[in-house]
């Protein structure tokens, strides 16, 4: 038996609904606690299924972790472990992150590979050179990454592309090394600040945050802090853009538009009438069918690769057609076989979809394949004439908390069924 969702077509989402803190940035700083013996309270946590995973994967090397409500405390012992090899590492890609804080603390960790979403090759190359430009031996042996170091210091580290996880697992080494650590061409996303933020709150000295640079002087130890997640603005953004695909009306809160300026810009440029409120959140009207708008994914301030399927499936129902240009998981276009499903007239060439749209999608049977994929196909079940069935939601599961609950909240009929699957899916 497995889980899937009914998404009856038709709808018109209209109300309020609010973002609560953002996965990509709590599970790097649930990871950080480990830096500073004491109980690390994080609040603004989602609840969702990858939190309580990554509890797991902290439990494994010897932390307590509570978990209530929106506030998670994580207790670190002053004796850690170095192993990180619990099965729960390799059900999220995250749990690759503890291995900065481990190497950092203890000098040595061995931490099984991740897991996480089918979008395309995900090597950790880069997070291993920066290790070894900190002074770290790095191999993979056995399913795991093995880092040992005599002592960190300080380094002058160019990243070829500014990755997400490999800037925070170096930052994350670097705090506690001996001297000064520049890291260029750092990822500048919103959730790399929220690192910083928590990392300086903890003691640690870190200048550029949210630049391609950040310098970092290493300090002796840490301490523990509470800490608030900022608002996930991919959920932000996934409810911007079903207001625009159904021509609803709905307001968001909890997120910082700033983070999605590009993103309201081009919802913008599809005929939206969109309100930024500074720091809260954001409303956005869609009268009347969409018009089509071009999409490239870059690194942010760019436009996120984990909004790529939303720009697709509002295009499928677009007037127009757009090119959407996908620059950063070449897998990720897999999303479009299962629209095409739907009735999305789309078809691939490379890295780039040419999508043009149609008036109404069409219901079946769909299979996400990882969780904005999820999500994206239910936005476009809610477009399509009849009900959309949405199958292996446990990957919408692992990143949209309440996301059926918010859904009717805002008007659509969306319902969670425990069934067997008629189709099997081809590999
Ligand atoms: N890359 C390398 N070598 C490395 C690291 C990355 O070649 O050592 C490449 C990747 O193959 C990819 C690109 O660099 O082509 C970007 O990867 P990045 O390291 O930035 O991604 P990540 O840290 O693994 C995070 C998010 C993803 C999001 C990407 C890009 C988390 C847990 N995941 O992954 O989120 O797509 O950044 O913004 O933070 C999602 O939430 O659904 C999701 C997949």
């Amino acid at each position: 038996m497995s889980e899937h969702f009914d998404v009856y077509g038709g709808a018109r989402l209209v109300g309020e609904v609010e973002v609560v803190g953002a996965k990509n940035s709590v599970l790097k700083l649930m990871a950080a606690a480990l830096l500073a013996e004491g109980t690390t309270t994080i609040s603004n946590c989602p609840q969702i299924l990858d939190v309580p995973l990554m509890a797991d994967v902290l439990r494994s090397v010897g932390c307590e972790v509570e978990m209530n409500g929106d506030v998670t405390r994580i207790t670190t012992p002053a004796e850690l472990s170095h192993r990180a090899d619990s099965p729960a590492m390799g059900k999220l890609r995250a749990s690759v992150c503890v291995l900065g804080p481990l190497v950092g603390r203890l000098k040595r960790a061995v931490v099984a590979l991740p897991g996480g979403d089918a979008i395309g090759s995900r090597p950790l190359d880069m997070h291993q050179n920066g290790l070894r430009k900190l002074g770290a031996t790095s191999a993979i042996e056995h399913g795991c990454v093995v880092a040992e170091a005599d002592g960190l210091h300080g380094a002058q580290i160019w990243l070829d592309f500014p990755s997400v996880g490999a800037t925070e697992n170096i930052l994350m080494a670097a705090v506690l090394a001996e001297g000064t650590t520049v890291i260029d061409n750092a990822a500048r996303e919103p959730e790399i600040i929220d690192l910083c933020t928590m990392l300086t709150e903890m003691g640690a000295r870190i200048e550029g945050a949210g630049t391609s640079t950040l310098t970092v002087e290493g300090v002796d130890s840490l301490h523990p802090t509470e800490h608030r997640v900022i608002g996930d603005r991919i959920v932000g953004a996934t409810w911007a853009f079903a207001a625009s695909m159904t021509q609803g009306d709905v307001t968001v809160t909890g997120v910082d538009p700033h983070h999605l300026d590009l993103v309201l810009d081009k919802l913008r440029l599809a005929g939206a009438d969109v309100t930024a409120y500074d720091g809260k959140g954001f409303r956005v009207v869609q009268d009347g069918r969409p018009k089509a708008v071009d999409f490239v994914t870059l690194p942010y301030p760019g436009f996120a690769t984990d909004l790529q399927p939303f720009a697709v499936a509002l295009s499928a129902v677009s007037d127009g057609t757009s090119m959407i240009t996908e620059n950063v998981y070449e897998a990720r276009f897999r999303f479009i076989e299962e629209m095409v499903r739907l009735g999305a007239d789309a078809r691939t060439d490379g890295h780039h979809a040419v999508v043009r749209g149609v008036e109404r999608l069409s219901s079946a049977p769909v299979w996400a394949s990882d969780i904005r994929a999820g999500a994206g196909l239910v936005l476009a079940g809610l477009c399509a004439e009849g009900v959309t069935e949405v199958w292996d939601v446990f990957h919408i599961d692992r990143g949209y908390p309440a996301f059926v609950e918010n859904l009717n909240r805002l008007g659509a009929r969306v319902e969670r069924v425990t069934a067997e699957p008629d189709r099997v899916v081809a590999e």
